[in-house]
C-alpha cells in the first residue's frame, strides 16, 4: 500500500490517501483509524457505483464496528445540484447523525463534491472520508478539499472547503469504469505533470505507452496514482484556498492547464459531446500551441505534449468547431479574473507560466486555437 501524507497549515488537519489495489475490502480498518471515536457512517454513493462496490465497503465498514446507513444519489453531473444537496442534509437530520459520526463518498467526483458539501454544511462539519471509484476522482478530485454544487448559474459556483480525513484509492475499482471516462482521467493526469512535474508527466506518458490505458491490475499503477496525488496535494498545501492574487508557477491556479478552452469547448457543445477530462485533452493542445507561438514551448516539447494527448485515449471529434465559437465561449470564464482570461501556458514541460490573456494578440489565439483544433 502506498501512503501520501497531507500537511495542511493546521497539522491537526493533516490526513493520509492511501492507495492500494484492494482497499476497498481494507476500507474499515482505514477509516477506523482516522476517526476512532465515530459510530456510525453515512455511506454516499450513486446506483451505478453502489451496485459494484457498494456492499464491500459497507462490510468492511461494519466489521470495524461502525453502523452503515446507505445514501444514493441519481447518477450524473445534473444531480449535482441543490435538490440533492437538501435530500442528502435531510438524510443526515432524519437520521440523528451526530458531530462524531461521519460521511464517506463512494463514488466518483460528482459523489465526491456532493456528499463533502453535505458533510462540511451538517453541524458545521461531519467527519468526511473519500473512496473515490473514477480515475479523475482518484488523482484529482478527491485530493484538495474543494466541494461543490452546480446551479443554474454555472458549475461549482456554491461551495465550501471541507478536507477529509482520510482517502481511500483501490485502481482495481477502475476496472468497471468506461473507456471516455477512463480516457478523461488520464488527460487530467497528463495535465498535472505538465503543468507542475516533469517526472510526473515523463512516468505518466511512460506508463500509457507501456501498458495502455486499461492496465487496471499493473501492479505500478498504485504509485503512480499515488505519485499524481502527491503532486496534487503539494500544490494544494502550498495554496489551499486558491489565492486569486498568485500567479506563480506553484499557486493552485497552474492545475487549470487546459481548462481555459477546455471549457470554452464544453460551452460551445453545451456540455453534450466532451466528458470534462476529453474536452482539457484539447484544451492541453490548445494552451500547448499558444505557448509554442508565444516562444515559451519548444517544437520537441509541443510535440510531447501531442503524444501525451494521444496515449490517453481516443477524443471525441472537433475539426468542425470553429476557432471562433471557442474565442467567444473564452470571456465567460468563471476563473477569468476581473473578465479577463489568466492562461496557464507553458513554459516547458513541468513549468507553467500564468500570462494575462490581454497580453496575447486576438490573431496569435486564434491561429493557435485553429490549429489545436484542425491537428486533432
Ligand atoms: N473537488 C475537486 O477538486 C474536483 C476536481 C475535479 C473535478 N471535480 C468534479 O468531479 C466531477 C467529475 O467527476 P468524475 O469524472 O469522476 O465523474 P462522475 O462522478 O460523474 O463519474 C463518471 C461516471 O462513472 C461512473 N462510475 C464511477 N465509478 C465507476 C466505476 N468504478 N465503475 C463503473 N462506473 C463508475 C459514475 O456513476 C458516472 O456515471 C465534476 O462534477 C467536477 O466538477 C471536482
Ligand atoms: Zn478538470
Amino acid at each position: 500500500m502506498e501512503t501520501v501524507r497531507v500537511n495542511l497549515r493546521e497539522a491537526a488537519r493533516a490526513y493520509d490517501i492511501s492507495v492500494g489495489a484492494g482497499l476497498l475490502a481494507r476500507a474499515g480498518a482505514i477509516l477506523r483509524e482516522a476517526v476512532p471515536p465515530a459510530r456510525r457512517v453515512a455511506l454516499f454513493s450513486n446506483p451505478t457505483v453502489f451496485a459494484r462496490y457498494g456492499r464491500q465497503v459497507a462490510e468492511s465498514l461494519e466489521q470495524t464496528g461502525f453502523t452503515v446507513l446507505a445514501w444514493q444519489m441519481g447518477d450524473g453531473e445534473r444531480h449535482k445540484n441543490w435538490h440533492t444537496l437538501e435530500r442528502a442534509l435531510d438524510f443526515l437530520l432524519a437520521q440523528k447523525f451526530e458531530r462524531h459520526d461521519a460521511v464517506v463518498a463512494l463514488g466518483g467526483g460528482v459523489v465526491g463534491d456532493l456528499a463533502g458539501c453535505a458533510a462540511a454544511l451538517y453541524l458545521r462539519g461531519l467527519p468526511f472520508a473519500h473512496i473515490p471509484t473514477t480515475l479523475l476522482a482518484q488523482i484529482d478530485a478527491s485530493v484538495g478539499g474543494k466541494t461543490a454544487v452546480n446551479t443554474k448559474q454555472g458549475k461549482n459556483l456554491i461551495g465550501v472547503f471541507h478536507q477529509p480525513v482520510a482517502v481511500i484509492i483501490d485502481p482495481g475499482a477502475l476496472a468497471t469504469l468506461p473507456r471516455r471516462e477512463v480516457t478523461a482521467g488520464w488527460c487530467e493526469a497528463v495535465k498535472q505533470g505538465a503543468a507542475g512535474d516533469a517526472g510526473l508527466f515523463a512516468r505518466t506518458v511512460d506508463f500509457l505507452t507501456q501498458n495502455g490505458p486499461l492496465a487496471f491490475a499493473h501492479p505500478q499503477l498504485a504509485q503512480l496514482i499515488a505519485a499524481q496525488c502527491a503532486f496534487k496535494a503539494e500544490i494544494v498545501a502550498g495554496d489551499e484556498r486558491e489565492d486569486a492574487s498568485r500567479t506563480d508557477a506553484r499557486s493552485r491556479r497552474i492545475l487549470n492547464f487546459g481548462h481555459t478552452v477546455g471549457h470554452a469547448l464544453e460551452t460551445v457543445t453545451r456540455y453534450r459531446r466532451f466528458r470534462h477530462g476529453e474536452a482539457v485533452g484539447y484544451g492541453m493542445l490548445a494552451a500547448g500551441e499558444l505557448s509554442k507561438r508565444l516562444a515559451l514551448l519548444n517544437d520537441f516539447e509541443l510535440e510531447s505534449l501531442q503524444n501525451a494527448t494521444r496515449v490517453c485515449g481516443k477524443l471525441p471529434r472537433v475539426a468542425d468547431i470553429p476557432a471562433e465559437a471557442v474565442i467567444k465561449a473564452l470571456a465567460g470564464d468563471k476563473k477569468s479574473v476581473g473578465g479577463y482570461v489568466k492562461w496557464i501556458l507553458l513554459e516547458r514541460l513541468g513549468r507553467a507560466r500564468i500570462v494575462d490573456g490581454r497580453e496575447i494578440s486576438p490573431q496569435i489565439l486564434r491561429e493557435a486555437l485553429r490549429e489545436a483544433l484542425r491537428l486533432a
